[in-house]
C-alpha cells in the first residue's frame, strides 16, 4: 500500500499490513481504548477506515497516561508483530501527539458498548459517526449515489438542478413550507415536479438528486420533514420504459461488491439484503385490492391502500415489487389517465414490503386536460400558468418517478426508522442539531 501524502499521517489504520513489519508508520485518529499496565500502554486507535492498536513505553507513556478516550492523537512508530489477539500487527510507538483532548463525560459512547437512544445519538451525530456501524450507513449512501448517477447518465440522463425556493405548489396538497420572500409568500419545494417535466422539452432526460421539503405532520418511522429523492423525468417514453430505468437503477445497486469495490466501506457489505429476483412483480392495483379482500380486509376499488393494508400486502408480496395502475383520482393532477379507462392511470409505486420507495408514471401532456385536472384537484390553473404555457411549446409525451433515497437506505439496511439513515433529520420535533 503506498503512503498517503497527508501532513499528519501515513497510513490509514486500516493499511498496516504485514508489507509494513519492520518499517515506520504515522497513523492519525481517535482513541478507543486505552490499556495501562505500568510500563506499557496500550492504545486502540479508531480512524473512519477501521482501528489499530499501538504500544506505548518510554517518556511518551507521560502524555498518554491520563488520556480521556476519543481524543485526537497521532502516533508513529515501527510496525511489529503483535501478540493480542484482536490485532496481528501493531505500532511501537515512539512519537505520541495529543490533538485535541475529548472532555468526559460525553453525551454518549461511539463505541457503543453503552448504548444510546437514537434521539440522543442523533443529538450528537459528530461523534455517533465515529461508530463504524453508523459511519458506513453514510459511505453507504455515498456509493449508492455514485452508482445511481453512472446508471442514470449511461441511460443518457442529464443532471439538473432546480430551484428549492418556489412561487407556488409543485405537487398541490397541504403539506407545503411558506414563508415570506421579499414580502411575497413563497414555498419550499415539495418536488421538482414542474421543472423536469419542463425540461424535458428540450433536454429529452433529466435527473435531479436534491433535498425536498414536506410540512409531514405525522410521527411516523418513514416521513420527514426535508429527504432526499432521486427524480427522474425522460420525453417520448411511456410508463414501462421508466419502471424498466427504475428496476436497472436498482439492480446495478444491488449488484455493487462493496466488499472489494471499496477499502473505505467499513464492514457495510453486510447491510445488503439479498438480491431479489429480476424483472419485479407487477401487480396492478386491482389485483392488490382483490388480494386484500381475500385476507378480509374492509377496501373496495378506488380507495388508497393504507398503512394496514400496505402492511398485508407487503406480508403477501415479501421484497421489492411494483403495484401499477392506480385509479386516478388518487395520484397527483399531472399523472395521465388511461385511454381505454380513464378511472385509472398510468401510475406505479415500487413497494419494500409496505414500505413505498418511489412513485412514478407517465404523465399528462395534454394541455387542456391538465388544466381540468387541476382544476378536479381543487388547484387554481393561474398558480400554474408559468408551467402550463410550456405545454404549447411542442411538449412530447413524458414519464418519469421519484425515488425516497434515505426511504431506499433504510431498506436496504434493514433500519427500522429513516432518521438512522439520515444525517441531520429534520421532523415535526426536530430542527437541531
Ligand atoms: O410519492 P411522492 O410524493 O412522489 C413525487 O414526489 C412525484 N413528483 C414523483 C414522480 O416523479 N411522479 O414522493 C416520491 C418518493 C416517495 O415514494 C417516498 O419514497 C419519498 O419520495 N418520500 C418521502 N421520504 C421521506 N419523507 C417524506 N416525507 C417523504 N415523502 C415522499
Ligand atoms: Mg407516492
Amino acid at each position: 500500500m503506498p503512503a498517503i501524502d497527508n501532513t499528519y499521517r501515513t497510513h490509514y489504520t486500516n493499511q498496516i499490513e504485514s508489507g509494513l513489519l519492520g518499517q515506520r508508520a504515522t497513523i492519525a485518529g481517535w482513541i478507543e481504548d486505552l490499556r495501562d499496565i505500568g510500563k506499557v500502554v496500550f492504545l486502540t486507535v479508531r480512524d473512519v477506515r477501521g482501528v489499530a492498536q499501538a504500544v506505548v513505553s518510554g517518556q511518551s507513556i507521560e502524555i498518554i497516561r491520563d488520556k480521556q478516550r476519543q481524543s485526537a492523537v497521532i502516533i508513529s512508530g515501527l510496525v511489529q508483530d503483535s501478540k493480542s489477539k484482536d490485532f496481528s500487527l501493531e505500532i511501537k510507538a515512539d512519537r505520541v501527539i495529543i490533538l485535541n483532548d475529548a472532555t468526559h463525560p460525553l453525551p454518549i459512547d461511539p463505541t457503543g458498548r453503552v448504548e444510546s437512544a437514537l434521539d440522543k445519538r442523533i443529538d450528537s451525530r459528530a461523534l455517533d459517526l465515529r461508530s463504524p456501524k453508523t459511519a458506513s450507513i453514510f459511505l453507504l449512501r455515498s456509493v449508492l449515489l455514485e452508482n445511481i448517477r453512472t446508471t442514470l447518465r449511461s441511460n443518457g440522463f442529464i443532471e439538473v438542478n432546480t430551484p428549492k425556493i418556489i412561487g407556488s405548489a409543485s405537487e398541490g396538497g397541504a403539506n407545503l413550507f411558506e414563508f415570506e420572500y421579499f414580502k411575497k409568500p413563497a414555498y419550499l419545494a415539495q418536488s421538482p415536479q414542474v421543472y423536469k417535466e419542463q425540461l424535458i422539452l428540450a433536454l429529452d432526460r433529466v435527473f435531479e438528486i436534491a433535498s425536498y421539503y414536506r410540512a409531514e405532520k405525522s410521527h411516523t418511522a418513514r416521513h420527514l420533514s426535508e429527504f432526499l429523492s432521486v427524480d427522474i423525468e425522460a420525453a417520448f417514453t411511456s410508463m414501462n420504459e421508466i419502471i424498466n430505468i427504475a428496476e436497472q437503477v436498482l439492480m446495478n445497486i444491488l449488484s455493487l461488491n462493496l466488499s472489494t469495490s471499496e477499502g473505505d466501506m467499513n464492514g457495510s457489505k453486510t447491510l445488503l439484503i439479498p438480491k431479489p429476483r429480476f424483472p419485479l412483480k407487477r401487480l396492478s392495483y386491482q389485483q392488490c385490492v382483490e388480494d386484500l379482500k381475500k385476507q378480509g380486509e374492509n377496501i373496495e376499488i378506488g380507495d388508497d391502500l393504507s398503512d394496514a393494508s400496505l402492511r398485508v400486502l407487503g406480508e403477501i408480496h415479501k421484497g421489492f415489487f411494483f403495484i401499477v395502475d392506480w385509479p386516478t383520482k388518487l395520484k397527483p393532477f399531472y399523472i395521465r389517465e388511461k385511454e381505454n379507462d380513464p378511472r385509472f392511470s398510468y401510475s406505479f409505486d415500487l413497494q419494500y414490503g409496505h414500505l413505498e420507495l418511489i412513485s412514478g408514471g407517465q404523465r399528462q401532456h395534454d394541455p387542456n386536460r391538465l388544466k381540468e385536472r387541476l382544476i378536479e384537484q381543487n388547484l387554481n390553473p393561474d398558480n400554474f400558468k408559468h408551467h402550463l404555457r410550456v405545454f404549447s411549446w411542442g411538449m412530447p409525451p413524458h414519464s418519469g418517478w421519484g425515488l425516497g433515497f434515505d426511504r431506499l437506505i433504510m431498506a436496504l439496511t434493514n433500519l427500522d426508522n429513516i432518521r438512522e439513515a439520515v444525517l441531520y433529520p429534520r421532523d415535526v420535533d426536530r430542527l437541531t442539531p
